[in-house]
């Protein structure tokens, strides 16, 4: 498929896992859900309820990580309120919201993860509309969802998630710009970003020399936190996730603001932090930064979509104004990071102990 053909990989060079294989496959992933879901006259196929009035999405693990990125971009850009939750959290709740037009949507990859699935059974009972978005076509979420979007990334074979994660995430933006088309909103600019996002991640895979220095760099330190604001945030997350997954370190993310509030004493000269930082919160995030550079003094990495901030000892520039792209850039450097810095702690990406790529019950 399309997403196969893709390789930015520097030539002559072999890929070192198959996590790093399927990261270098996103560029690819992107371009061919573009091509499925949109017309060349600005048109998304993709079927939605007819009136929505709120959302709630469930995941678990990278999809809830999704969910948690997507959410705060329908209250921005549709103005509808959604909510996000983990799974298993949900199913514990007694009681859910829901109205005569709320749309429940589960993000799995597998279409498997038993708290997923129980707490897709559990709504279904309350009559609510769902909806799925999946990368398996005929899984059990595909077949139990009233509306199913497949994320169609190819097979997901590493265990740490990457290039599904990128899909989910482009099929939530995707499903949001066709409400915003319903809303009467002109989406051809947010598309046209859209389509510009192969090509920008394409040049950040070619960056991979700074992303392998960071990660040696980081690879000095255990404590490490990853710090990023609003939906940069649970990108963070993602990033210790996949940290904690390939490399067995407890890495712990914060926003900016509340890592000033106590979590900050956990710093020393031997901490290393990883600062997403943006157009939005750049002034903030490296006032916070200089703060913390005097009081702790620790080492810090900063992946930033603005060009002229150097705030870290080392810094990734993955240049955009566009959130809407800069949320993919963060997500592949730190999924590049991970990778190698599981490699250069002699860890086998691929092969997490203990791991399961579907967590069943
Ligand atoms: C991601 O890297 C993990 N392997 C894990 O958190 C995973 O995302 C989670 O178990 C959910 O899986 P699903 O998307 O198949 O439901």
């Amino acid at each position: 498929m399309e997403a196969n053909k893709t390789n930015t990989q520097p030539e002559n060079t072999k890929f070192t896992s198959i996590m790093q294989k399927e990261i270098f496959e996103e560029p690819g992933v992107v371009k061919n859900l573009l091509e499925r879901y949109t017309t060349p006259d600005d048109k998304i196929t993709l079927e939605l309820p007819e009136k929505i009035d709120n959302i709630v999405i469930v995941a678990s693990g990278s999809s809830y990580n999704c969910a948690a990125i997507a959410a705060p971009l329908f209250i921005e850009y549709a103005n509808l309120p959604c909510e996000y939750e983990y799974s298993s959290e949900f199913v514990l709740q007694k009681k859910h919201f829901v109205t005569p037009h709320s749309l429940y949507i589960f993000v799995s990859q597998s279409g498997e993860t038993s708290d997923t699935l129980r707490a897709l059974k559990m709504i279904k009972d309350e009559g609510v509309k769902t909806m799925c978005i999946t990368n398996a076509e005929n899984s059990t979420m595909w077949n139990l969802c009233d509306y199913k979007i497949l994320s169609d990334a190819g097979e997901e074979k590493s265990i740490a998630s990457t290039k599904a994660l990128t899909a989910q995430i482009l099929c939530s933006i995707l499903i949001l710009l066709k409400i915003n088309y319903k809303q009467g909103v002109d989406i051809s600019g947010y598309l046209n970003t859209m389509r510009r996002v192969p090509a920008y991640l394409e040049r950040i895979n070619l960056n991979l020399d700074k992303i392998n220095t960071v990660a040696q760099e980081i690879s000095k330190y255990s404590n490490i936190s990853i710090l990023g604001n609003k939906n940069y945030y649970p990108v963070a997350k993602e990033g210790a996730l996949k940290i904690k997954e390939t490399c067995y370190l407890n890495v712990m993310a914060y926003p900016f603001g509340e890592f000033m509030h106590g979590h900050v004493a956990i710093l020393n000269q031997k901490s290393v932090i990883i600062a997403i930082i943006d157009e939005e919160n750049s002034e903030f995030a490296v006032r916070n930064l200089q703060k913390i550079r005097q009081d702790y003094n620790p080492k810090i990495i900063c992946i930033t979509s603005v060009q002229d901030v150097k705030a870290g000892d080392l810094n990734i520039y993955i240049k955009t104004k566009r959130k809407l792209k800069a949320i993919f850039g963060a997500l592949l450097t730190l999924q590049l990071i991970a990778c190698k810095l599981a490699s250069i702690l002699k860890r086998n990406p691929d092969r997490p102990k203990g791991l399961k790529k579907v967590v069943k019950d």
